[in-house]
């Protein structure tokens, strides 16, 4: 697999037409084209087409019992890819879309089985990002789009990472600079009670507001063997190179494990990665440590927005190990804490504060 990856360069605020409909007849004509969404870059192909859908599985070296999300210009194309539509879909894709939100509903007849892998439900969301709908709008066909990285590596937020991981894979990449939101969409499902089966841009507070209390898919070795056709879901993805171990607890028993284990591994001669929040950095001065500051605890937006790039960073730089802090539960920490879970792949450590110091 040997393609030839061109770059359009456009401004999100002033698009070249010219370039938006020489992507879209990629799409049309079974190519493979990443684009910027809200949340990450997505790696697109026609929703329609089976021959393209597996296009995308091989250029991202994708398991192909992991289904993909399709993108939709308006709402008012649901029923082109979804049957037995619930009233509730209706509404919260009045409240949350475009946005990060992504529903699961029943699979309509015209979505290949690639799309699904072989589910019999589909996930769908229209993204907010102008260049993504354009895109949508000019193929005239939902497209089906993963995020544009290699299987189990980080979503890319920046076509620079599309790049790193895809170049030579797919025939065009859309750069329409770093995205807003920075983690993947939530995926509901509302097949059955509804459920969070990810976390992500859309918080479960939000969601609790339109539909009272949400249950939250739990990722253990136990629930991933009672859901096998939803790998998506496994534990290690997200990952960056370097082994990454994630740190919760309160915030002066954290920052002392922090820099513990930071010198502890200093002390064997691996160069250690710290994953920080603002508030963290004068607690680390002066030390031969990498920093990566994702944003204030007081401000989760930025730290979703920042969180892949950061990690990237830390690998670029060389960490051998990445220590990261964890943000909470509440808004957006969720997507937060998930993320770097699975990049911990189960290497979570609660810190728990002396008793003289709570
Ligand atoms: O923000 C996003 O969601 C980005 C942008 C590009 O839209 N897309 C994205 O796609 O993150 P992907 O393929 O990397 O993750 C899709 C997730 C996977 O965890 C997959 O298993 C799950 O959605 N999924 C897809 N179809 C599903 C279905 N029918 N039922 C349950 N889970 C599904
Ligand atoms: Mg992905």
């Amino acid at each position: 697999m040997s393609l030839q990856t061109v770059v359009y360069t456009l401004d999100p605020a002033a698009m070249d037409a010219e370039l938006i409909r020489r992507a879209a007849a990629v799409i049309r004509a079974g190519g493979l084209v990443a684009f910027p969404t809200e949340t990450v870059y997505g790696l697109g192909a026609n929703a329609l087409d089976a021959g393209a859908v597996r296009g995308i599985f091989a250029a991202k070296e994708r398991p192909a019992h992991d289904p993909l999300i399709i993108h939709l210009a308006d709402a008012a194309d649901l029923p082109r890819v979804a049957r037995d539509i619930p009233p509730l879909a209706s509404e919260l894709a009045a409240r949350f879309w475009p946005g990060p939100l992504t529903l699961v509903l029943p699979r309509g007849e015209a979505i290949p089985a690639e799309v699904t892998a072989g589910g019999a439900t589909v996930a769908v969301r229209v993204p907010a990002h102008p260049i993504a709908r354009a895109l949508i709008r000019a193929a005239g066909v939902p497209i089906a789009a993963p995020s544009a990285n290699r299987f189990g590596r980080l979503s890319p937020t920046r076509a620079a990472d599309v790049l790193a991981d895809l170049e030579g894979r797919i025939d065009v990449v859309l750069d329409g600079g770093p995205t807003t939101v920075g983690l993947e969409s939530t995926v509901l499902s509302l097949v059955g009670t509804p459920t969070i089966l990810r976390p992500g841009g859309v918080s479960r507070e939000a969601l609790e507001a339109i539909l009272g209390p949400v249950a939250v898919w739990e990722r253990s070795p136990q629930a991933l063997e009672a859901l096998p056709e939803s790998p998506g879901l496994l534990l290690q993805h997200y990952a960056p190179r370097a082994p990454l171990l994630l740190y919760q607890g309160a915030p002066a028993a954290l920052r002392a494990t922090l820099l513990a284990e930071a010198r502890r591994y200093q002390q064997e001669n691996v160069r250690v990665g710290l994953l920080l929040a603002a508030e963290d950095v004068p607690f680390f001065a002066d030390e031969e440590w990498l920093i990566e500051v994702a944003g204030s605890v007081a401000d989760l937006e930025t730290v979703a927005r920042q969180l892949f790039a950061a990690l990237r960073a830390l690998d670029a730089a060389g960490a051998g190990v990445i220590l990261a802090r964890d943000f909470g539960v509440a808004g957006l920490g969720l997507a937060i804490r998930d993320r770097l879970t699975r990049a911990a792949g189960g290497r979570v450590i609660e810190v728990t504060a002396p008793a003289d110091e709570v």
